[in-house]
């Protein structure tokens, strides 16, 4: 899917309904008491808006101008801060959670991941949290996406895709290779790159920018993530430490 295409940022809230992620953020978010969350890749906002609430401030970021664009219109939006970019745009001390829903962490590649931790563990308050889920490499579910050509309906007219996926190169990056097709002839290719991180690799990520793995669970229930490949899912919650060099 691509994140600049307007008529496929249209079908994305269709694809990525509301569902068990949402509510797995937002009762984190109550449970927590946190009252100033950023959403980082917030994309349309589906998610973004909902974690609004009394007391509440929400800051929604974003690379892609196309997905603010529906974030910012959508009922509610104008609740929420939105701001072009990444996480550079995430203001020091300035949140008590982070959020990063659907596979954003994967679509942070390489160099780019470890600065990412740094600005969110700059910008959270010393014991706010940061959420996320990254899929478990062992159980390979690239293989999983293949997809043949096929037409459907959607709000942007019909739509022929198909995707094909290579595997992942050393660095564990597997790159989506998807064409789009529309009723009008008009036809989008678009190649997206996911990096694929074992638990071990994240937990250790996490605390070299100063966060402290809580929780890693295998679905949004809960239940504990145990390292086996029946489990694709990996969820992390982590708390920024006390005392970062910089503080
Ligand atoms: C699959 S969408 C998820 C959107 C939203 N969080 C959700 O759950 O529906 C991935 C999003 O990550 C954003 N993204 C890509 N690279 C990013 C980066 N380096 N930093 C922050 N967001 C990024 C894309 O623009 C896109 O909106």
């Amino acid at each position: 899917m691509s994140y600049d295409n307007p008529h496929l940022v249209a079908v994305y809230d269709i694809d990525n309904p509301d569902g068990p992620d949402h509510d797995f953020f937002r009762e984190l978010a109550t449970n927590s008491g946190s009252t100033e969350i950023t959403d980082l890749g917030c994309g349309t906002g589906l998610l973004t808006v909902t974690l609004c609430g009394p007391g509440r401030e929400v800051t929604g970021i974003d690379p892609s101008s196309a997905m603010l664009e529906q974030a910012r219109t959508r009922q509610g939006g104008d609740r929420v801060q939105w701001i072009q970019g990444t996480s550079e745009q995430i203001s020091s001390n300035s949140a008590d959670m982070v959020v990063m829903n659907g596979n954003v962490a994967m679509h942070i590649l390489n160099a780019q991941w470890q600065t990412a931790l740094s600005d969110i563990a700059r910008g959270l308050r010393p014991g706010g949290l940061l959420a996320f889920e990254s899929r478990n490499p062992a159980a390979r579910a690239w293989e999983k996406w293949q997809q043949e050509a096929s037409w459907r309906e959607t709000p942007a007219g019909i739509l022929r895709e198909s995707l094909r996926t290579d595997p992942p190169g050393e660095d564990g990056v597997v790159v989506m290779h998807s064409t789009y097709e529309f009723d009008n002839g008009s036809v989008a290719n678009d190649d997206q790159r996911l990096q694929f991180r074992s638990r071990e690799r994240i937990v250790e990520d996490l605390s070299m920018a100063g966060l402290n793995v809580t929780a890693v669970y295998r679905d949004w229930n809960g239940a504990p993530f145990t390292g086996g490949a029946d489990q694709p899912l990996m969820v992390f919650v982590a708390a920024r430490r006390e005392g970062l060099d910089r503080d």
